[in-house]
């Protein structure tokens, strides 16, 4: 059976290594196989009070990454989640079974919070409502979900059980989370540290030029160099063979390893290739980005019949909500 799929991508922040290896590649993959829904959460961007002036161009960005990295839409349902108006209504809705205790427990909450102060607004302590909205609004049976979205789902779950309770029905199922298997992968960042995020500052974007993509590699931390024959990895240099696992032929990486091992490793050249070899992977994409970021017919014409089928399935799971609850019309 296929399975009902949702995912939602934030509006902010452009596509990187990490986002690619970590979950991307296997969108591509997923929309053969399911009814897959993308969708940019231009909603949920607001609860940062994003500029207004950045808004639209923000979302017409990330879009025509997604569809340069290989969302298909004549495969998948792909839209803006502004477009959607029942999202809106169904949150309101769904707001009077969301208790207040368990959104202010809620790990991202707690987050932001910490990290601005000045801004802790209501819409940041429903974020939990309307992602869950996003979800059960199209019936969803699976969702994708990175580490720090688990709490999300499990939310989710929580609310769409708490809903079919209250009313005594079995409209929503519960979601169960996506599993890419051993497919996704942590990317590390190239700066020795962890994991490669935006807020990390340590990205390689999908979109970066040569000259810059080249920079940022060649500036990656590295070591003094094996003092001896065979010694362990440091943290930094384990990072470059991580990301160079990704994007390289496996027999370059045995050469670089062996080099490493017998200590005739040069580190300058270590990292011209694995620059060149991540370049192989994201120049296409840049290139499909560049043509369609310059089609604003195309990208009309992608989020209006996404917007459509979007507002069909979302129409109709409301029209039930409402039902339920006990709207009538006179
Ligand atoms: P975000 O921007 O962190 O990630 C975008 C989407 O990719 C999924 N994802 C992953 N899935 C599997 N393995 C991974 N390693 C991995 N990394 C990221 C995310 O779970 C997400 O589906 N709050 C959400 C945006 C959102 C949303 C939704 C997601 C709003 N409404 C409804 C799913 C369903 C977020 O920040 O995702």
């Amino acid at each position: 059976m296929r399975d009902i799929v949702v995912s939602g991508i934030r509006s902010t922040g452009n596509l990187h290594l990490g986002n690619y290896y970590g979950a991307l590649r296997n969108f591509v993959k997923m929309q053969e196989e399911n009814d897959c829904f993308f969708f940019i959460a231009d909603l949920h961007a607001l609860t940062t009070h994003p500029d207004p002036a950045q808004l639209h161009d923000n979302v017409k960005s990330i879009l025509a990454q997604y569809l340069a990295a290989g969302l298909d839409p004549e495969k998948s349902t792909i839209f803006i989640q502004s477009d959607v108006p029942e999202i809106s209504e169904m949150y309101l809705l769904m707001n009077m079974h969301v208790y207040i205790g368990e959104l202010e427990r809620t790990a991202s909450f707690k987050d932001k919070v910490r990290k601005q102060p000045e801004n802790v607004n209501a819409g940041l302590l429903t974020y939990p409502s309307l992602m869950a909205v996003d979800i059960l609004i199209h019936k969803a049976t699976k969702v994708p979900v990175g580490k720090d979205q688990e709490q999300h789902l499990e939310l989710t779950r929580r609310f769409a059980r708490r809903f079919n309770n209250i009313y005594g029905v079995e409209l929503f199922p519960e979601p169960a989370s996506y599993n890419f298997g051993s497919e996704s992968i942590k990317v590390p960042g190239l700066d020795g540290s962890g994991k490669m995020g935006k807020s990390e500052g340590n990205c390689i974007y999908l979109i970066d030029e040569d000259k810059p993509l080249r920079k940022k590699v060649m500036k990656a931390v590295t070591d003094e160099g094996p003092k001896e024959p065979n010694s362990p990895l440091s943290q930094p240099i384990e990072n470059l063979f991580t990301v160079m696992s990704l994007v390289s032929e496996p027999e370059v990486v045995e050469q670089y390893k062996a080099a490493y091992a017998d200590c005739s490793i040069r580190y300058g050249d270590f990292k011209k290739q694995i620059a060149e070899d991540i370049l192989k992977v994201t120049t296409p994409m840049r290139e499909r980005y560049n043509e369609i970021i310059k089609d604003e017919e195309y990208m009309r014409k992608v989020v209006k019949i996404g917007a459509e089928k979007a507002r069909e399935s979302a129409a109709k799971t409301l029209a039930e909500v409402r039902k339920i609850m006990g709207f009538k019309s006179f």
